[in-house]
């Protein structure tokens, strides 16, 4: 009997007799005497050679790509195999077919598909080498930020995601029937971990968080994954250097654990030099002025004081900086109205979005109004209805206490790490405006 392995464990089992199971990933003949299998399993891909009789089956003749196979035989070291381990192949001796493919599977997908035949069939797509490649990335990447936040003593809860509050504003708000009462999807789950603070003490969740954005850009979701963190007693500068140690622990990790494959796909990645630069939203109004960064493109118009910078202009300055930047101290009219106001001017907040080279905007965050009365004041200025909040300001009630945190988003991250143009490239399946399938 041959013992069944993976794919990845093969190195020690050279001029063994096993057995592996996987998909044909490619394969190709070799006259009529000998098949080449690239076989794939999920850990590693395996070169597999078919020799005489046993490629001569009607089963042999009639396989495509994507057939699942049975394949028994001896791990040979023999330096002309490629694969995962190059320098190992099978020598099989034994197989048998377990899932057919029919001959379609070669053009569903071909060099010559646009974008949207490839996202129709992004089940097929996702088991090409590069997809698999960066799905497996973002597992280790959220794997890093847990350990980040379990090693310095977080807790992690898990907030509910259908709600009846709104955190980021009501134009991106996705309103659903919930036993015949209205109920969102969440935007963020803020304002829970704000809750949970009082509990747990520090705590973060890894949760989706959508936002029904109507235009489709290179970084917005309509479903995304939001790492988000809140802590207690802490102040603008504390939160800050979380932000910063978040970060850069996290880039280490990763390195650590998974170097080689981040470097295959972005070779100019390093861990980024601390402490991050700290910008006002004054300077970058005024750096946007200096430097040809225009609110309009085609009119050559300026930015001004109150204006809000788009994603594109952001990102052409995040460019020319080419470092990590902190955003500080935006006007109250541009953000959200939990936001706590800075103590030498009450109409700049202490809140932070922290702009990363390649991608923009990857971080938001802030401390928290923790008064009272000034909560009440801006359901007021925001013409919010304060009752379905009546929680939220319950923790201004009971024990307040200064707070902040942040939120970052888990695809534009992986985007920034692995060099990545497009947030739907790490997406098992992206949803955004006029995508839902499959
Ligand atoms: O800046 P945002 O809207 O901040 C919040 O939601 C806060 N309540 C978070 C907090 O303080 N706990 O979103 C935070 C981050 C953004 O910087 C961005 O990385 C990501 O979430 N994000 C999106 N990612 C993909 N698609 C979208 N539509 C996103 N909207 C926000
Ligand atoms: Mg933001």
């Amino acid at each position: 009997v041959a013992t069944c392995i993976k794919i990845r464990d093969v190195k020690r089992y050279v001029d063994r007799r096993i057995a592996v199971q996987g998909w044909v990933h490619h394969m190709r003949e070799d006259g009529k005497k000998l098949l080449f299998i690239e076989l794939r399993d999920g850990t590693g891909f395996l070169q597999c050679v078919l020799s005489d009789l046993l490629c001569q089956t009607y089963e042999a003749l009639t396989l495509h790509r994507e057939a699942t196979v049975l394949l028994k035989g001896t791990l040979t070291a023999d330096e002309r195999a490629k694969g995962s381990f190059p320098g190992i192949e099978l020598r099989v001796d034994f197989w048998q077919l377990i899932g057919p493919s029919p001959s379609e599977i070669e053009n569903i997908l071909t060099h010559e598909s646009n974008p949207d035949i490839l996202l129709n069939n992004r089940h097929l797509v996702i088991r090409g080498s590069r997809t698999s490649t960066i799905l497996k990335l973002r597992s280790i990447i959220t794997q890093c930020f847990r350990e980040h936040f379990f090693d310095r003593g977080y807790v992690e809860v898990f907030p509910p995601t259908i709600v009846q509050t709104q955190c980021e504003g009501g134009s991106t708000l996705f309103q659903l029937d919930y036993f015949g009462e209205p109920a969102y999807l969440t935007q963020s789950s803020q304002m829970y971990l704000e809750t949970a603070i009082a509990s747990v003490g520090d705590c973060f969740c890894i949760l989706p968080s959508y936002r029904a954005e109507k235009s489709s850009t290179r970084r917005h979701l309509a479903e995304f994954h939001h790492i988000e963190a809140e802590c207690p007693f802490i102040n603008f500068e504390d939160l800050l250097l979380k932000i910063e140690d978040l970060i850069s622990d996290v880039i280490k990790r990763v390195m650590e654990k998974a170097s080689d494959w981040v470097l295959s796909m972005n070779p100019n990645i390093r861990v980024p030099k601390r402490p991050f630069r700290r910008m006002t939203y004054e300077d970058a109004i005024r750096y946007c002025q200096e430097n040809n960064i225009y609110k309009d493109e085609a009119t050559k118009m300026h930015f001004e004081l109150g204006d809000d910078i788009p994603e594109l202009p952001e990102r052409k300055m995040t460019d020319q900086i080419n470092e990590p930047i902190f955003l500080i101290r935006f006007p109250v009219s541009l953000k959200s109205f939990y936001m706590k106001k800075c103590e030498d001017n009450p109409r700049l907040t202490e809140s932070v979005d922290l702009l990363l080279p390649g991608v923009g905007e990857i971080v938001g965050g802030s401390m928290r109004i923790h008064n009272l009365d000034e909560l009440l004041e801006a359901y007021r200025r925001e013409k919010m209805d304060p009752s379905p909040y009546y929680w939220f300001t319950d923790q201004r009630k009971y024990g307040s206490v200064p707070h902040g945190g942040y939120g970052l988003g888990l695809e534009r991250f992986c985007c920034y790490l692995l060099g990545l143009y497009h947030v739907r490239d790490v997406c098992l399946y992206p949803r955004y405006k006029d995508r839902c399938k499959p």
